[in-house]
């Protein structure tokens, strides 16, 4: 999708480097950095300069080159592979990717295995935007339905940041919404601000803004009200881990707004592509939920007027603060999943059966 006019995706490969766009700067600066070596890859996953499960999957995937090409050693690229699956605990993605270049890689002869391990990545990356393009086309008809149902905008809420920054291209939660926009429906999106890192207010309307597809941030807690006031036709949301059962792991939130659909008949939908789901945990209690620093609720980063990115604190010096990352939503507050093989229930028996 679009930066300034210009077509990007988010993860490439050039010049025997990796290059990513640097997600904590945006949407004040926009930076390509160069990730070089493994070490580079983990660092940009741990502290956010790439985030959203494909992206980060993306990003694992292309680290594990780096580490063939820095130390072609089965040793080296074992553990290489550990300190990425540890680098997030959440996002399913990640392992799911790593796990897969591995197997990929496995009984390879060292004179072989850079070449297997970049043209594996860029699979993954190519087969991520394929996978989130038809996620699109799946969600498009449910916002086409509504449209001609409503013959007016339709509004649509949206949590965190599920956009294209979060996977390689399209998105997953904002695909149907570009495919919709493509196609000339009037969409207006209400954006969750997405406390404490802000990926809602930072990330999506910024990308939405390249677009030019209208949308509104709002604080966190003000769709129920809107949801009361009948100006949301619908939720679509993200995932970072979804149980083969339907329960949707998410952004921090995602399960409170998940109520308020649920209370006021709004349809709540969650795009996600066959790599973010779990088929292995069945108790939602034992997904590994994040818990980052709290200074990312204490302070808070913005651009001053000689263009400097700077970071104040805003809680009282002595309070404490804690910061669970992510939320499980159960899959009965789930109206469907929207993947790229079609929309599905949030059940086990309708995902085995679209998927195994
Ligand atoms: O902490 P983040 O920014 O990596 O969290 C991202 C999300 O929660 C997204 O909604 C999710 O990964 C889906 S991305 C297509």
């Amino acid at each position: 999708m679009k930066i300034a006019g210009k077509e990007y995706r988010t993860i490439w490969y050039e010049d025997d480097v990796v290059k990513i766009i640097d997600q904590t700067k945006l949407p004040h600066k926009f930076i390509i950095k160069d990730l070089k070596t493994v070490k580079d890859a983990i660092n940009a996953i741990k502290i956010m300069e790439v985030r959203g499960a494909p992206l980060i999957g993306g990003t694992a995937a292309y680290g594990i080159v780096l580490a063939v090409k820095e130390n072609n050693d089965p040793l080296f690229i074992k553990k290489s592979s550990e300190d990425l699956i540890n680098s997030r605990p959440t996002a399913i993605n990640l392992k799911w990717a790593v796990d897969r270049m591995m197997k990929k890689l496995s009984g390879i002869s060292s004179d072989k295995i850079l070449n297997i391990a970049s043209i594996e990545a860029k699979i993954i990356c190519d087969e991520d935007e394929k996978f989130c393009k038809n996620i699109g086309l799946n969600g498009l008809k449910i916002i086409e339905e509504i449209y001609n149902k409503k013959k007016d905008t339709v509004n649509i809420l949206t949590h965190c940041n599920a956009g294209w920054l979060a996977t390689i291209n399209w998105g997953t939660a904002t695909s149907p919404i570009y495919h919709a926009h493509k196609k000339g429906i009037p969409i207006h999106i209400w954006v969750d601000e997405t406390r404490p890192r802000n990926q809602g207010a930072n990330l999506t309307s910024h990308e939405l803004n390249e677009e030019e597809i209208p949308n509104t941030i709002i604080a966190d807690n003000t769709g129920g009200i809107l949801m009361q006031r009948g100006e949301v036709d619908m939720c679509i949301v993200g995932s970072d881990r979804t149980l083969s059962n339907g329960d949707v792991c998410n952004k921090i939130g995602t399960y409170l707004k998940a109520l308020a659909a649920h209370d006021n008949n709004v349809p709540f939908y969650v795009a996600l592509p066959s790599s973010t789901i779990d088929w292995d945990i069945n108790d939602a209690k034992d997904i590994p939920i994040e818990e980052r620093n709290s200074e990312e609720l204490s302070h808070i980063e913005g651009i001053d007027e000689n263009n400097e990115i700077k970071k104040v604190l805003i809680y009282p010096k002595k309070s404490k603060a804690m910061n669970l990352a992510f939320d499980v939503t159960p899959a009965k507050y789930v109206t469907g999943l929207i993947t790229e093989k079609g929309i599905s229930e949030a059940s086990s028996d309708a995902l085995k059966k679209m998927f195994r």
